[in-house]
C-alpha cells in the first residue's frame, strides 16, 4: 500500500512537471492527429469546430465534450480558444452555455450541440453562432439548426432559437413539375435506383415543406460581399442544403440551392480560391471516417462540379481517419487554406483529436497528404 502511495506521488508528480513544462513551452508546429496541449497544457476541447478570425486574432469555436461516450452530448456547451499564430491557443471558455437539466429549454443540459461556427456582422456588430442542434431525449430526429449571439467574439452567447430552415419555400434548382409530384417516402424501396430519382426530385422536400427542411451537420460562409451561407446536411442526410442569410445573419431569406441531391454528404467545409468555390464533405457513417469528397462551383448555388476524394496516399479511403468541420483561410498568405477536421473517440468523447493539414491545389482539385508535422512556412 505504502509503495503503491509513493508510486502515485512520484507518478503525480511527474505528470504535474510534465504539464507546468508544456504550458510555459510555445509550439512551434501542428501534428495532426496527437494531443494538442492549449497554453496550460491541456488537450484542446473544441470538437467540430470552426474559426473566426477578427481583429488579428482567431478564435476557434468547437463542441465541449466531456468524458465517457454521453461526452458526445451537450453537457457544458460550446468551448472558444484563441489564437494569433494558429498553433499556441488559449483557451477563452465556454461561450455558451447549455440550460440546467429540466428546465425544457432547447439547449438544456444532455441535448447535442454540434459543429457551431461564427460569423461577425459588420453591419450590427454583433458575433452571431449557428449551430446543429437535437433537443433532448429525441436522439437525431430534431435535425434543427439553432442561433445564439454575442456582442463580444469570447462570449457570452445567448441562445435566440431554433428552427427548421426555409419552409413553405421551394430551392432555386427545382423543376416546377417536381413540386407537384404524389409520390411518399416509403413507395420505393430505399437505395434503389428509383429511389434516388425521388430523392433528386424533392421526396423529402415536399414532405418537409410545410415544417422546414432538417439540418444537421453545418458550415457558414461569408462571401467577400459580406453575405453569409448556411450549407447543412438536410432531407434524412441524404442531400447538402446552401441557403443565404439575412443581411443581419440572424435568419434565412429564402433563397436557397439543393447540392449533390442524394449524393449523402456531411461535415461541408468550404473556401474561395481565385474566385472559384471549394466544398469539401464526408460521407455519412456517424462517427466513424469514411472517404471525403470534393467538388467545385462558380457560384455557390451551384451546379457543383464533383472532383473525388481530395486526399492522396495512404489513409486516403479513411481521410486519415477523420472529417471535415472547416477550412481556415490563413491570413496574409496567399492562397493558403487548412483542412481542419476532427478524429472523433465517441467512446470517451473528450479524447477527441484533430488533424488539420494544408490543402494543395492540383489539376484544379484541392490534393490533401498525410504529414507527421508541419508549420504555417508550409505557405511560404
Ligand atoms: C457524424 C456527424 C457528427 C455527429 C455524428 C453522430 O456523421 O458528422 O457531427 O453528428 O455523426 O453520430
Amino acid at each position: 500500500m505504502k509503495t503503491l502511495f509513493s508510486f502515485i506521488l512520484i507518478f503525480g508528480s511527474a505528470c504535474h512537471f510534465v504539464l507546468a513544462q508544456s504550458a510555459s513551452e510555445k509550439q512551434a508546429v501542428i501534428r495532426p492527429g496527437e494531443l494538442w496541449p492549449d497554453s496550460e497544457g491541456v488537450h484542446i476541447n473544441a470538437h467540430g469546430g470552426g474559426i473566426l478570425f477578427y481583429e488579428g486574432v482567431y478564435y476557434w469555436f468547437g463542441e465541449h465534450k466531456t468524458a465517457g461516450r454521453m461526452g458526445n452530448r451537450a453537457m457544458v456547451g460550446v468551448g472558444c480558444y484563441s489564437s494569433t499564430d494558429l498553433v499556441n491557443w488559449k483557451n477563452e471558455g465556454v461561450v455558451l452555455t447549455v440550460d440546467a437539466e429540466g428546465s425544457g429549454s432547447d439547449i438544456e443540459k444532455g441535448s447535442v450541440i454540434e459543429r457551431p461556427k461564427v460569423i461577425f456582422n459588420e453591419k450590427t456588430g454583433k458575433f452571431v453562432m449557428w449551430f446543429h442542434l437535437e433537443l433532448k431525449s429525441q436522439g437525431y430526429d430534431a435535425a434543427r439548426t439553432a442561433l445564439a449571439v454575442s456582442d463580444s467574439p469570447t462570449g457570452p452567447y445567448v441562445f435566440e432559437k431554433s428552427l427548421r430552415p426555409n419552409p413553405k419555400t421551394w430551392p432555386l434548382n427545382f423543376d416546377s413539375s417536381w413540386k407537384e409530384k404524389t409520390i411518399t417516402e416509403h413507395a420505393l424501396e430505399s437505395w434503389s435506383d428509383e429511389w434516388k430519382k425521388e430523392v433528386a426530385e424533392g421526396l423529402f422536400i415536399r414532405r418537409d415543406f410545410e415544417s422546414g427542411q432538417m439540418a444537421r451537420d453545418m458550415t457558414l460562409y461569408v462571401d467577400e460581399d459580406g453575405k453569409a451561407y448556411h450549407i447543412f446536411s438536410s432531407e434524412e442526410n441524404l442531400t447538402l442544403h446552401i441557403a443565404e442569410l439575412t443581411d443581419d445573419y440572424l435568419d434565412f431569406t429564402g433563397k436557397w440551392a439543393v447540392i449533390e441531391p442524394a449524393g449523402h454528404n456531411e461535415a461541408p467545409a468550404v473556401f474561395k480560391q481565385d474566385g472559384k468555390y471549394y466544398l469539401i464533405t464526408s460521407g455519412c457513417t456517424g462517427w466513424d471516417p469514411n472517404a471525403a469528397r470534393s467538388f467545385a462551383a462558380d457560384d455557390l448555388f451551384g451546379p457543383w462540379t464533383a472532383l473525388g476524394n481530395p486526399a492522396l496516399g495512404e489513409g486516403a479511403e479513411l481521410t486519415f481517419d477523420s472529417q471535415s468541420t472547416f477550412i481556415v483561410p490563413v491570413q496574409g498568405k496567399k492562397d493558403a487554406f487548412i483542412f481542419m477536421a476532427d478524429r472523433w473517440r465517441p467512446q470517451n468523447a473528450i479524447d477527441g483529436r484533430y488533424v488539420w493539414l494544408p490543402i494543395k491545389m492540383k489539376d484544379g482539385r484541392p490534393i490533401l497528404e498525410w504529414m507527421e508535422e508541419w508549420d504555417l512556412s508550409y505557405f511560404d
